[in-house]
């Protein structure tokens, strides 16, 4: 018996992939240090590690997406050096990776067939309608046949696109399949879909990585999780009996303090109302929303992701219109219709889907951070260059941001670390109001525990949070109220309490 990264291998066994000694590096950044890695068939490996730590990395040269320095992988004992994904492919290897990966312009079925439209061209021309066929087949194997293969890929939903991406990696039978932390992206019911295939290829001796920073959907799936961190590999542990909090401790790599969230055990803010929504309706998505954000409170809103509350985020800030009711900010009464008026009121709103809408990817991570806060930084009609940066060096210090300096462009940095400057750009603007559509997603325990302790701080200088979430933990853990949304509609207002459990809120969810 040898033992490889804690796992015990027979010696006569080929493992279905094996990397050694791989080496990456970006310009100045070492992403991957002496990585040695082994997946046996019929096995899903968790992959976890903090924001930065090489996962995605590691994921992108397992699937030819990009090279290695140095080192080697092998594929059931033989070389293996796919020159691009299509190759990794070809060798039965298919990823569906953590940001966006759809072509917008194209159909479904393109999106589908990218890079193999030759299986459909007849005479030199492309036979759409065959490929249509096709990918209907795909689709419906799947279960996602509400996705239509001749739609145009940009209309559809944040889930949709990826179950299509998911579909893409599934169709080619892989031996190997990487999800790169997509269940952030999808509703209960794309996670049922994604795990009910995980399964069958397990089933069928066929293997999975699979990266989240969801520890307990990690544990619960998972027969082995690597722990990655700086860029090397520290443990692989067999999941067995493994608790949460182990394995958390073994990817900060230390222990971590009792208090997750805040401490206090009731609903404590001011009586004044800084934002008064009166009767918000956006016809087929949310009706007859009422209710008051007070000075210091973090309102949380929770419920089903198709429940209307990130569309009512979207319309709190004036990215969506309503179909009727008002959003009144109450101290300067005034109406919000706009995201305009909605900044110059002093509100600040995180979007869920940080890739498409949150973050200027060709601009550095300090104009990203600085740009709702010019009026701060400005003198006259110039900006200060040191207060510039100074405001950039404290948003990026709070939330640990991994970079090599302010001045990096944002395209490079790893996921989380993009979710990062999104939040960091309404946090250091000192907004009165801030609306954060799942702040945590994507983004690692140790920084998860900074940004709850961060959002406490602000609430205790009297600044107001709504947070939307789907994760009930944290809707109970940092909420002074919790607001469940079913079908669009207030089932019930919960207030902050020692004994409020998930399953009371689960009621008024389903
Ligand atoms: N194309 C690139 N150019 C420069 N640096 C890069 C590039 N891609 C990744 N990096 C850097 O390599 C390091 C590892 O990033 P990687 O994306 O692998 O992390 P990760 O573990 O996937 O993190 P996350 O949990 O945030 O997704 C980071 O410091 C990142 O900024
Ligand atoms: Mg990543």
């Amino acid at each position: 018996m040898a033992s490889t990264n804690g796992v015990m291998l027979q010696e006569e066994d080929v493992s279905l992939l094996r990397v050694d000694n791989i080496n990456k590096t970006f310009v100045t950044t070492r992403a991957l240090r002496d990585v040695k890695f082994e997946v046996e068939e019929g096995e899903i490996r968790g992959l976890v590690g903090e924001n930065g730590s090489g996962k995605s990395t590691l994921a992108s040269i397992i699937s030819g997406i990009i090279y290695p320095d140095n080192g080697e992988m092998l594929k059931h004992g033989k070389s293996y050096e796919p020159g691009s994904l299509l190759d990794a492919n070809r060798s039965k290897i298919s990823i569906v990776v953590q940001e966006m990966a759809t072509i917008d312009g194209l159909t479904v079925a393109a999106n589908l067939f990218l890079g193999e439209e030759k299986l459909f061209k007849k005479f030199g021309f492309l036979n759409t309608s065959g490929m249509n066929k096709s990918s209907m087949k795909v689709l419906q194997r799947f279960g996602i046949e509400n996705i239509k293969p001749d739609a145009d890929i940009s209309f559809l939903s944040f889930e949709d696109r990826k179950l299509v991406e998911f579909a893409k990696a599934l169709y080619v039978e892989p031996d190997l399949l990487i999800v790169d932390e997509t269940t952030a992206a999808l509703s209960q019911h794309g996670r049922e879909i994604l795990f009910r295939e995980i399964e069958r290829l397990k089933s069928k001796n066929r293997s999975v990585i699979f990266i989240s920073h969801d520890l307990g959907e990690v544990i619960e799936h998972c027969d082995h999780i690597t722990i990655m961190k700086d860029g090397e590999i520290v443990d692989t542990v067999t999941t067995g009996s493994l608790k949460e909090r182990a394995l958390k401790e073994l990817m900060v790599g230390r222990e971590l303090q009792q208090s997750y969230y805040r401490e206090d055990t009731e609903a404590f803010y001011s009586d004044d109302v800084v934002l008064g929504v009166s009767d918000l309706t956006l016809e087929g998505s949310y009706y007859n929303i009422s209710f008051e954000l007070h000075r210091g409170e973090v309102l949380g809103i929770g419920g089903l992701t198709n429940c209307g509350m990130h569309l009512l985020g979207k319309t709190l800030f004036g990215l969506e219109s309503a179909s009727s009711g008002t959003i009144e900010v109450v101290k300067r009464k005034k109406v919000i219709t706009n995201y305009v008026e909605a900044i110059a009121n002093g509100i600040g709103y995180l979007p869920k889907n940080r890739d498409q809408e949150g973050l200027m990817l060709l601009s550095s991570i300090k104009d990203n951070i600085c740009l709702p806060s010019l009026s701060k930084i400005q003198r006259n009609t110039f900006i200060s260059p040191r207060k510039e940066r100074e405001l950039a060096e404290s948003g990026t210090r709070q939330l640990n941001i991994k970079m090599s300096s302010i001045n990096q462009f944002c395209l490079y940095l790893s996921g989380g670390n993009k979710q990062k400057v999104t939040l960091s750009k309404w946090l250091v603007r000192d907004s009165d109001i801030l609306i954060l559509d799942c702040p945590t997603r994507g983004i690692d325990v140790a920084v998860k525990a900074s940004i709850y302790s961060l959002m406490q701080e602000l609430k205790v200088k009297g600044k107001s949070i709504i947070m939307i979430s789907e994760e009930l933990q944290e809707l109970i853990g940092v909420s002074d109220r919790i607001i469940v949304l079913k079908d669009g509609r207030i089932k019930r207002i919960f207030s902050r309490r020692k004994d409020l459990t998930e399953e009371e809120i689960i009621h008024y969810m389903i």
